[in-house]
């Protein structure tokens, strides 16, 4: 198997991976802010940030390999061109939301659970995340069925567009509860 066929096929398993991670951390501790349930743990957290590195490096590799095809070709696809720099300029949205979101929260080990101060500019940053993670799976969705395999790529894309949006906008009122419930402390 060729060498892009291969990073393409090992990414979409960890994008699979890695929306799971997400949706368990994610919509775990929106329930957080709500005060609802348990916190879903810093393990399930620092798995999901390792396996989001190692995908954003494979991306950085797949683009590379993408683009230099690309050059070699001479052709260029207006509508596959602006479905890529989204994912990618999404992808680089995320990172820096990642690495502010990753500071805010970082506690030491033995520190109680959601201590972090939570004003509008944290806020800002979360749902820059939230949002730039909408329009990547939004734009990714489709390609990711295809590399699959999935029967019926189009409609199973659109049934995880909706179910993502749902949860995003659970985590989105998380945020902001969390805001509010910081503004008045
Ligand atoms: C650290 C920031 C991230 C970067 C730089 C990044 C970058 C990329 C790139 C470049 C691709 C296209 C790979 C290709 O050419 O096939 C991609 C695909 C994808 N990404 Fe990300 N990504 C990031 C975070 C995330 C997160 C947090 C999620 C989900 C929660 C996610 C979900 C996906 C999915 C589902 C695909 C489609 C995979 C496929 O087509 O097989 N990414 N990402
Ligand atoms: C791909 C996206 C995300 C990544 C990679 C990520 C990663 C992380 C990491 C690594 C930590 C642990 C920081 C430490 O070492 O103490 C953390 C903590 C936390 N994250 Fe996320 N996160 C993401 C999205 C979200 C979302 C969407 C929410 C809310 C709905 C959220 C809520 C929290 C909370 C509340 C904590 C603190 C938990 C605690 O201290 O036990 N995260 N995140």
């Amino acid at each position: 198997m060729k060498l892009e066929a291969l990073l393409r096929q090992v990414n979409a398993v960890l994008s699979v991976l890695m929306l799971a991670l997400f949706l368990l951390h994610g919509v775990g501790n929106a329930f957080q802010f709500l005060d609802v349930g348990m916190p879903p743990g810093r393990g399930l957290a620092h798995a999901l940030l390792a396996v989001c590195v190692v995908h954003a490096l494979i991306g950085v590799w797949l683009t590379v390999l993408t683009l230099r095809a690309q050059r070699r070709a001479g052709a260029g696809y207006p509508r596959q061109n602006l479905r890529f720099w989204a994912v990618r300029a999404s992808g680089l949205a995320i990172a820096a939301a990642i690495a502010c979101h990753v500071l805010i929260f970082f506690r030491p080990a033995s520190a109680p659970v959601r201590l972090a101060y939570f004003g509008p500019a944290q806020l800002a940053v979360s749902i820059l995340l939230v949002a730039s993670i909408a329009v990547h799976v939004l734009a990714s969705a489709h390609p990711l069925m295809l590399s699959l395999g999935v029967r019926g790529p189009r409609a199973r894309a659109a049934d995880l567009v909706l179910v993502l949006a749902v949860l995003l906008a659970l985590m989105a009122v998380g945020f902001v509860v969390y805001c509010v419930r910081w503004s008045v402390v």
